[in-house]
């Protein structure tokens, strides 16, 4: 089994889309360019949602012109529809995120629509995108608990993960949105699903409302997952969960990765300091562990 994990950095959209406070273009920018100084080889710039919904997602096209795009490194944005994907295909954007959910009612409130809706929807985005040339990254969200309806069943994400396959997806992130997850579980859904989707084309998003994040990213590591969403500084947080905390932090996750033995490209001093400065930008707590120890271990 390889010994490089790809880590997806999603700071910049996962965490940004759920700060209180929407940074300008040009904080945006140079977190993207920091990050990808630090040898993240994804980082997720953006989205182009209705800027109803998500202000702060609001001109991605306007962060996609302006940063310095490094040879090698990809950078993905989240779209949920067609109207979304012609202005991120018109921004330049060379591989998009598309989002499902495993559960009916988080799907109501995330997209407005039931999944099979949500489905048919993003049929035609994917059928563009691939013609296009396009990589398509899918996100499923609520893979081992929902706010509405607690525990989601393997059944549940598997139907899903199936469709998403169908349409092409070249790779599927498995979300724990509200951070209920914990290791075992985590572990069985990760073997269930790698039954119909190749192991190398699953990714894990895991949040960290109830500190299980690195176990359980463990876990999946254990059940041969090679790909691992994060969020610098832990940034981010979850509107749907009261309380909850953002993605695990990118920091925590490369220290991990290190210390197993497991290489990302990452530049992990580099990345602390990135951390720190977008905690200060955004007047927040750094909540990343090994961001604060390496940065104010002598404060
Ligand atoms: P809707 O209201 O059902 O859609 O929203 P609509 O088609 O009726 O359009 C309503 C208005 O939105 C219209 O404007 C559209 O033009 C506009 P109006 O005519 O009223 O002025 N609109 C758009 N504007 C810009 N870009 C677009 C777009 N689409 C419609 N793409 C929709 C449906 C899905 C669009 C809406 O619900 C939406 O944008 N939701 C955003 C949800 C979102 O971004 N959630 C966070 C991402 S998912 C996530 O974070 C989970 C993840 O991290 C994994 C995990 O942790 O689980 C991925
Ligand atoms: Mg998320």
């Amino acid at each position: 089994m390889s010994d490089f994990v790809t880590v997806v950095e999603v700071g910049p959209r996962d965490g940004l889309q759920n700060e209180p406070q929407t940074l300008s273009t040009t904080l945006r920018v140079e977190l993207i360019d920091r990050l990808a100084l630090c040898g993240l080889p994804v980082i997720e710039a953006g989205s182009f949602v209705s800027p109803q919904w998500v202000p702060q997602m609001a001109g991605t096209d306007k962060v996609l012109a302006a940063i310095a795009a490094r040879p090698g490194t990809r950078y993905p944005v989240l779209v949920p529809n067609l109207q979304g994907f012609e202005l991120a295909l018109a921004a330049g954007a060379n591989e998009i995120a598309l989002f499902a959910a495993a559960s009916e009612r988080f799907s109501q409130q995330n997209t407005n629509c039931s999944i099979a809706e949500s489905i048919s929807r993003l049929v035609p985005v994917a059928e563009r995108a691939k013609a296009a040339g396009l990589r398509v990254r899918a996100y499923i969200s609520c893979v081992l608990g929902c706010p509405y309806e607690g525990n989601i069943g393997a059944g549940a994400v598997t139907a899903v993960c199936e469709q998403l396959l169908q349409m092409g997806c070249d790779e599927i992130s498995l979300g724990d949105t509200i951070g209920t997850g914990t290791p075992a579980d985590a572990s069985t859904l990760v073997r269930a699903v790698a039954t119909i989707v190749p192991i190398t084309q699953l990714a894990v998003h895991f949040h960290d409302t109830y500190g299980q994040a690195l176990a359980n990213i463990l876990a999946c590591l254990d059940a041969g997952i090679r790909t691992v969403d994060a969020s610098v500084a832990g940034l981010g947080g979850c509107p749907y969960a009261k309380g909850a905390s953002g993605n695990v932090a990118t920091e925590d996750v490369a220290y991990m990765l290190d210390g197993l033995g497991l290489d990302t490209g990452i530049d992990l001093q580099a990345l602390a300091r990135t951390g720190d400065w977008i905690s200060k930008q955004l007047q927040r707590p750094n909540n990343s562990k090994t961001g604060v120890a390496l940065c104010h271990i002598n404060d």
